[in-house]
């Protein structure tokens, strides 16, 4: 079997993360899992929402198992330019305004060039006390390109509709560790999984098709129109879940833990109204990962879900389940996961693909009581 390696999966993560790709203007990544997906392809296309599907036959020509990890990310859109060049935007999913005062962004202009901006506020010596403890609303925050006039920004082809994302390099935390750090983990490791598992594949009897998902940050449009055309019989996302194992945090609230294995999901979304994992697709994870010697660990997530909730509801619905890279600071430029944890996650998708059956596939998506 293709060996899976933490310097193979960095150096990819290291080009997806860094690229410019929120929700809906995805092209930059799509370019990238495509020339990663293409060589190991039987076919691949492009979608009209912008899906890659990239199918892997099976030896048995019977069942249909859906790999997802999505390629957008969270980000900001140009929704006004004052005439002193000063850019107002909207967010694209869920950002905080916690996370954005202080930040570098990346815009991407009108003829595809990527520029700098920096989100500004006033300088602390001129506000009043309580001013100082709020958290500005995002209508009150700016990006600054440090241009002087609407036309000069409009010259450098940032105009209304134009997007941006932070800008942050993928980085090791500390020295030398297996722990790094960026921007868009959410969900670039869950695109590596995806394309380093589906590179893994050996010996499959069901036709694997991976997908890398767009516009899953607002709302899982992008798995949805995927599924209803591939009508998988097995599905399974990769994302990452929240790892709240940090200072402060008391151990029943951790979820999961950086550096254990990746997740395999019972549950998630506020109060279960995200994905009920099917059991049999579930606990197959957990027995390939049980022989395989795979660390993993189960996880029961409180809020949040992934393009597995909208794959389960497909047609007359799919068994679905999750794969997760625990992730501490979700939704921040400098996410922070464990190498490790993506190279398992990878290893268990590539294993569970080639191992599963046809007639396992077929029994779990439809049980015929005689
Ligand atoms: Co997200
Ligand atoms: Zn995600």
């Amino acid at each position: 079997m293709y060996e899976i390696t933490k310097d193979q999966v960095y150096s990819l993560l290291k080009k997806l993360s860094e690229t410019v790709g929120p929700s809906g203007f995805e092209d930059s990544v799509r370019d990238v899992v495509i020339e990663e997906l293409k060589p190991h392809a039987d076919s691949l296309w492009v979608d009209s929402l912008g899906n890659v599907i990239a199918v892997k036959k099976g030896s048995r020509g019977s069942g249909r198992l859906m790999l997802a990890g999505h390629m957008d990310e969270i980000g900001l859109i140009v929704s006004h330019i004052d005439q002193r060049g000063f850019i107002r935007f909207q967010p694209i999913g869920g950002v905080s305004e916690r996370t954005l005062l202080g930040q570098r962004v990346l815009i991407k202009t009108r003829d595809g060039r990527v520029i700098r901006g920096v989100i500004g506020s006033k300088p602390p010596h001129i506000m009043k006390p309580e001013e100082l403890k709020q958290v500005p609303e995002i209508k009150d925050m700016y990006i600054d390109i440090g241009v002087s006039s609407k036309d000069e920004a409009e010259k450098m082809g940032v105009t209304v509709g134009t997007i941006a994302v932070f800008d942050r390099d993928l980085a090791i935390v500390g020295g030398s560790s297996d722990v790094v750090t960026g921007k868009a983990l959410d969900d670039r490791v869950g695109v590596v999984a995806t394309i380093e598992g589906f590179k893994a594949i050996d010996g499959n009897e069901v036709d694997v098709y991976a997908v890398a998902t767009v516009q899953e940050e607002v709302g899982l449009k992008g798995a949805r129109v995927a599924a209803y055309s591939i009508t998988p019989d097995v599905a399974i996302a990769l994302d990452v879940t929240i790892a709240s194992d940090v200072a402060g945090v008391p151990e029943q609230e951790w979820i999961t833990q950086l550096g254990k294995g990746p997740a395999i999901k019972v549950v998630d979304g506020r109060a279960a109204t995200g994905l009920i994992a099917h059991p049999a697709v579930r606990d197959k994870l957990i027995e390939i990962a049980r022989q395989y010697n795979i660390p993993h660990q189960v996880e029961v997530a409180p809020g949040g879900t992934t393009d597995a909730s909208i794959i389960a509801l497909n047609k007359e619905g799919v068994p679905a389940a999750t794969v997760s890279i625990p992730s501490r600071y979700i939704h921040s430029p400098v996410e922070v996961i464990h190498l490790a944890d993506l190279v398992n996650a990878s290893k268990l998708t590539a294993l569970f693909s080639s191992k599963i059956t046809s007639e396992w596939a077929l029994s779990i998506s439809k049980r015929v009581i005689k």
